[in-house]
């Protein structure tokens, strides 16, 4: 992994990795600074965490959960990891073989659910029975099992790997559509409210390049293949179409995304119609919401009672066999 010829702005010994939206090359050494720098101003410039906190991870054994843990216990937060097992097939048992691996090999605490021993249904089983998307069905099981966890453990805030292609995929979908209601709502960081821990986001000013140099410089394994039933959604067509734009003008997706933070989100009323910070408690689990069971409840009532069903059946028509 070498730059042949290039040097690092800093120091300039051989490259390892050009950064042409910072019109630079950088060594290993200088290239790591960077990215911990990034990941200390994100913390700092939003308040994401305390020097004592007790933080939760939510770790997925893909590049962006392992880094963003591993750049913490670096920084030396007190981090602990939570791993949801989603039962999708192949995909999830690697996964969750990533994330115990990076855990034992530098011995730090990772928590472990399993959504069919804990709740009675996988994610292909709950997209089927509520006729949702399956990331939608794995996103609200994964958010209401991250908080969970945190709570129960007595954590303070919980981070997630979200990098700045991921937000700014979201952003420009939600742009797309002018949804003043997630606009409004996205920033990285939640507060804690309700009986919701706080969670944040340290990876929005690294990109998801950067954030797998990271592992492969720090020796990171971890899980390459993305989620199969993910494949083909709009998230990842915004994040290829944000792609182009960068190569044509390196730094556009920075700018868009950070933008944003900077100019937009003060201007936008924050809404109130956050299920977070609802009124009405969930006649099942006592949590907020909007209605009077909520979300999470209805879709556990309508997967646990459909038989299971095979992840093959939930695949994007293409990556069938
Ligand atoms: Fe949630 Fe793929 S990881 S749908
Ligand atoms: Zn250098
Ligand atoms: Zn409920």
């Amino acid at each position: 992994m070498a730059y042949i010829g290039s040097k690092c702005r800093a120091c300039k010994a051989p490259a390892v990795i050009d950064l042409p939206q910072h019109n630079a090359h950088f060594c290993a050494d200088h290239f790591q600074q960077l990215c911990r720098r990034q990941v200390a101003k994100a913390i700092d410039e939003f308040e994401m965490i305390d020097p004592d906190d007790r933080v939760l991870v939510a770790v997925s054994g893909g590049k962006d959960s392992l880094a963003v843990w591993d750049l913490l216990v670096e920084a030396g937060y007190r981090a602990d990891g939570v791993y949801v097992g989603l039962g999708i097939g192949d995909y999830s048992n690697e996964s969750e073989g990533y994330a115990r691996r990076f855990a034992a090999e530098r011995r730090l605490e990772l928590i472990t659910v399993d959504l069919s021993e804990e709740y009675g249904y996988d994610v292909p089983t709950a997209a089927t029975a509520t006729g949702r998307v399956p990331c939608s069905a794995c996103g609200l099981s994964k958010r209401r099992l991250f908080d969970r966890a945190a709570v129960d453990g007595g954590y303070d805030v919980v981070v997630t790997g979200h990098n700045l292609d991921d937000e700014a995929a979201v952003l420009l979908g939600n742009t797309l559509r002018w949804d003043l209601d997630y606009l409004s709502r996205q920033l990285p960081v939640l507060t804690a409210v309700n009986g919701f821990p706080k969670k944040v986001k340290p990876l929005i000013r690294l990109t998801e390049r950067e954030t797998a140099a990271w592992c492969l410089l720090r020796n990171i394994d971890y899980l390459v293949e993305e989620c199969p039933i993910a494949a083909g959604n709009k998230h990842l067509g915004y994040k290829a179409a944000l792609n182009t734009l960068e190569a044509g003008s390196p730094g556009a997706k920075a700018a868009f995304y950070h933008g944003f933070l900077d100019r937009m989100a003060p201007l936008i009323d924050r809404r109130s119609t956050s299920t977070r910070a609802a009124a009405n408690r969930c006649l099942r689990c006592g949590d907020p919401t909007t209605t009077d069971v909520c979300a999470f409840c209805r879709l556990v009532e309508t997967a646990a009672a459909h038989e299971p069903v095979p992840v093959e059946m939930v695949l994007p028509k293409r990556r069938r066999r």
